[in-house]
């Protein structure tokens, strides 16, 4: 078998300076953030851009996250409102992106934004993407780091099963310590808009703005955020939600304290049922079902608290995306 140009890179100083002139001069670099491992390019490179959509296979142009390392950085694309002020000093560095008003003076190209009028921004806290954005000193997009359709990888080896192949530097840094994609917060209207919930809980920003957030009402209406598309997430295998139980040839993901055996693949996202563990495991989880071949992975119920309003989000894409109507709880 031809060895695939993969370029696994431990994020020592001289790799991270190596980044970034990489990144400044229009290549790609998969890095670790808090969340899910990112595909970057110079967002100011519409080429560069364009290669992020090519590498991931992805059907069409969606507005991407730009990443940049502080908050003086943040103010030179997008007018902040005192609601995403609040936000921004409350969350960042953190797994939260912000959609702002674009500024005109913005260098970010109009790919990366899909030609909007705003721009979603984040800063986030993982040490290897802060040094990187620091190195490449450019604003970064980055999708996460998978083919077009898979689940986000959460460790540089799910970046090399995906994408290994590909010109694209990948940067080390371990297991994601969040493992579901930051939250999206809509801040560009007068009413601040949950586009996609992620990392930071609804309550969370709901507590920092002292009033509830607006919910985006399905993906028809929102054109600019196919984030939100349902077919996002998909593993291949068919998935079972809120099963009691697996059934014979299925696999188990489950979730809190279990007393029966199952004999077939089983993985348990928290034994203690603690729902930022749950998020923390659930792509690898999936990705390691995926893998075994069973026709279909029956999945325990997750609460819709906290960070389980994320975690079910991705379950039912991921069950859609999988296609076919999966079997009734046995
Ligand atoms: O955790 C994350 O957010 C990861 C890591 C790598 O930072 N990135 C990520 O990027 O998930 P991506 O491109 O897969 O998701 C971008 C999300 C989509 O839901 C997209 O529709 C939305 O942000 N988005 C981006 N720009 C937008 C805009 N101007 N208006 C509305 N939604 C926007
Ligand atoms: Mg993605």
């Amino acid at each position: 078998m031809e060895p695939a140009p993969v370029a696994l890179c431990p994020a020592t100083p001289e790799a991270l300076r190596a980044a970034g002139e990489r990144l400044r001069r229009g290549g790609l670099v998969a890095f670790p953030t808090e969340t899910v491992y990112g595909l970057g390019a110079d967002a100011t490179n519409a080429p560069a851009v364009a290669a992020i959509f090519a590498a991931k296979g992805r059907p069409r142009f969606n507005p991407l996250i730009v990443h940049v390392a502080d908050m003086s950085r943040a103010a030179l694309h997008a007018r902040f409102s005192a609601q995403a002020e609040a936000l921004a000093a409350a969350f960042w560095p953190g797994p939260l992106t912000l959609v702002l008003e674009k500024r005109g003076m913005s260098p970010v190209c109009d790919l990366a934004t899909a030609g909007l009028a705003t721009i979603a921004l984040r800063i986030p806290s993982h040490p290897v993407a802060r040094q990187l954005l620091l190195a490449a000193d450019v604003p970064v997009a980055a999708p996460s780091a998978n083919r077009s359709g898979h689940v986000s990888p959460t460790r540089a080896e799910h970046v090399v099963a995906d994408l290994g192949a590909q010109d694209i530097l990948i940067l080390e840094g371990g297991a994601t310590t969040v493992g579901l994609e930051s939250t999206v917060v809509d801040v560009s209207g007068a009413v601040p808009v949950l586009l996609r919930p992620g990392g930071i809980t609804r309550a969370d920003i709901e507590a920092v703005l002292a009033a509830p957030v607006g919910i985006a009402t399905g993906e028809s209406d929102l054109p600019a955020s196919p984030g939100m598309l349902a077919r996002h997430y998909a593993p291949r295998t068919a998935l079972r939600l809120n099963a009691t139980r697996p059934g014979p040839g299925e696999a188990w993901l489950a979730f809190g304290p279990q007393d029966a055996c199952h004999a077939g693949p089983a993985i348990n996202l928290s034994a203690a049922g603690d729902l930022v563990e749950a998020a923390m495991h659930l792509f690898a989880a999936l990705r390691t079902l995926d893998a075994t071949g069973v026709p279909c992975i029956a999945v325990a119920p997750i609460p819709e608290q906290g960070l389980g309003e994320a975690i079910n989000d991705r379950l039912r894409r991921a069950a859609l995306g999988a296609g076919g109507a999966p079997p009734k709880d046995p």
